[in-house]
């Protein structure tokens, strides 16, 4: 017994080993942590199970039947994050640089298939050179697999990729169809073909730090949801975001104790807004101010800045912020924005997370780099994502709601449940300057009558009452009050059951 024991400890060794001390410590010199230390910092000590070890490729080609390492080059199994469920694979770059193989593939599908019959998170830690060359279409096969998983989880539990590494050919296409990648500055890039390919196919000479490293990909292209300084604070803020999402669409968002009291009142807010309407503040400001404890975890916080997403929470339980940033070109919607908090309404819709939302927006991005952008398309897209919608949904309009963007921002004609304003609200078609010009073009020469109907207009529509008389805004509260009156509409919301019309799916704009 005691051999069979310690052949068992010796094929466990071996695979903990990966591909060996020096490649850990090339790893450990580019300034990267190791698959299973990765690991081990994402999950609860000791939590970590892992599966399928002693699996290895079965390749026969170049030379493969002699070279393999148990485990073949990604480490998978189960653990917890503050004692709740998550399934993980960790691509281990020391193991034929983390390339993909259909038996490392068939690992990862094992996982996600877990994870979706459980109801449980899936967090991809990647650091890979794309498909293993060696293998050939097997590995293309096995990328399909997990892409069909990815799809098939899509709103059924959360997918997380985290990009440790180089994140290549094959290898992008996976976090692409989670919902939220993140990167480690100056250690990790994305792309579909490198700078080699991009030099060969049209001209350019570019690094890979300038094509696709976390700077490009959370400030520029928008596809990843936030950039972390090491592997360390990737991972503590990946635990710390799990604390904030249920583990399924089959759950509500978990509850965790808040010492904050839900009727406290904050004198600063009622004059956060300036009272001239073009000076900008800061809407962060109002959501650390509202949410519990002022905890905020913003997804996207480098990208289309002049919206706000993110989760805190309300008496304990998650909610959805979404906010306009008028430090940010004015709060305008653009094609950034637009993109940016579509997306984050539907994870929020289909994993039954509130939403709240903080209104100051004085209409569309105006501008041929917008219209010949898409515009159109992708500020349709908030539209949708809002409109479909059947999570609660609580707005309030601080100051400005203009034109289209004022129906866009969760509107009482969008099913928002419960619709207050600040009595600083101006909710009209548009400014009062552009609408006097307009419909007042005939006295455009005399300044004196246009200032006289610009204070008409103002004095008429740059205030609530008119959204309110009409029944648009439910309340016109103290912004004091906010987290009271927030708290209060989501607790009379918990028994909210809608359902949208059956249908095979949506066609939302994209
Ligand atoms: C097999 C690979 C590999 C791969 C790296 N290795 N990529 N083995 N298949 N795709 C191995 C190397 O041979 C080496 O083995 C070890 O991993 C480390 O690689 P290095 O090149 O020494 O590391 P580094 O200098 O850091 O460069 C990392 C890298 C580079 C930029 C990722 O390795 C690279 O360019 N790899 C190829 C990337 C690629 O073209 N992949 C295919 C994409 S096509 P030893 O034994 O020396 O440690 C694709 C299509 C799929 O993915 C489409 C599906 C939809």
């Amino acid at each position: 017994m005691k051999e069979i024991v310690a052949q068992l400890e010796a094929k466990r060794a071996e695979a903990r080993a990966g591909g060996g001390p020096d490649r850990i410590a090339r790893q450990h010199a580019k300034g990267k942590l190791s698959a299973r230390e990765r690991i081990n910092l994402l999950l609860d000590e000791g939590s970590f199970e892992e599966w399928d070890m002693f699996v290895e490729h079965r390749c026969n080609d170049f030379g493969m039947d002699e070279n393999k390492f148990p485990g073949d080059g990604v480490v998978t199994g189960w653990g917890t994050v503050n004692g709740r469920i998550v399934y993980v694979f960790s691509k281990d770059f020391t193991v034929f640089g983390g390339s993909l193989s259909l038996a490392h593939a068939a690992k990862i599908v094992k996982v996600q298939r877990a994870a979706a019959k459980i109801g449980a998170p899936v967090i991809g830690l990647f650091d890979a050179g794309g498909a293993r060359i060696q293998e050939g279409v097997d590995s293309l096969a096995g990328y399909a697999d997990i892409f069909m998983e990815n799809v098939l989880s899509s709103g059924v539990i959360p997918q997380i990729s985290v990009i440790m590494g180089p994140c290549a050919g094959g290898d992008v296409y996976s976090p692409a169809m989670t919902d939220f990648i993140f990167m480690v500055k100056d250690t990790s890039y994305m792309f579909v073909t490198g700078p080699d390919v991009v030099k060969t196919v049209t001209n350019e000479n570019v690094t890979h730090e300038d094509l696709g490293g976390a700077r490009v990909h959370s400030q520029k292209s928008g596809v990843v949801d936030g950039a972390f300084e090491n592997d360390i604070e990737a991972l503590q803020q990946i635990r710390r975001m799990i604390d904030f999402l249920p583990s399924s669409n089959r759950e509500k968002p978990p509850v965790i104790k808040s010492f904050d009291d839900p009727d406290r009142r904050d004198m600063s807010l009622n004059t956060l807004v300036p009272s001239n309407p073009n000076t900008p503040y800061d809407m962060k400001e109002l959501i650390e101010k509202v949410a519990d404890e002022g905890d905020f975890f913003e997804i996207g916080k480098d990208f289309g800045k002049n919206i706000i997403t993110g989760f805190g929470r309300m008496e304990g339980s998650t909610v959805g912020f979404v906010a306009n940033q008028p430090m940010s070109l004015a709060g305008v919607l653009d094609i950034d924005a637009s993109r940016k908090a579509a997306r984050f309404v539907r994870f929020c819709d289909c994993f039954n997370i509130p939403i709240v939302t903080f209104v100051d927006v004085p209409g569309f991005m105006p501008g041929t780099k917008q219209e010949y952008g898409g515009l159109i398309k992708h500020g349709a897209k908030l539209l949708f994502a809002f409109a479909e919608a059947t999570v609660p949904k609580v707005t309030v309009i601080t100051r400005k709601a203009y034109g289209g963007a004022y129906d866009v921002m969760s509107s009482k004609h969008l099913r928002g449940d419960v619709n207050f304003a600040w009595p600083t609200a101006e909710i009209a078609v548009m400014g009062a300057k552009g609408a006097v010009e307009i419909i007042f073009r005939a006295e455009a020469g005399d300044p004196d009558k246009l200032a006289e109907r610009t204070k008409e207009y103002e004095d008429r529509f740059a205030n609530p009452y008119v959204a309110a008389s009409r029944g648009y805004i439910d309340d016109v509260i103290m912004p004091q009050n906010t987290r009271h009156r927030i708290v209060r509409a989501l607790r009379q919301l918990r028994g909210k059951d809608v359902t949208n019309p059956p249908k095979k799916h949506d066609n939302i704009p994209l």
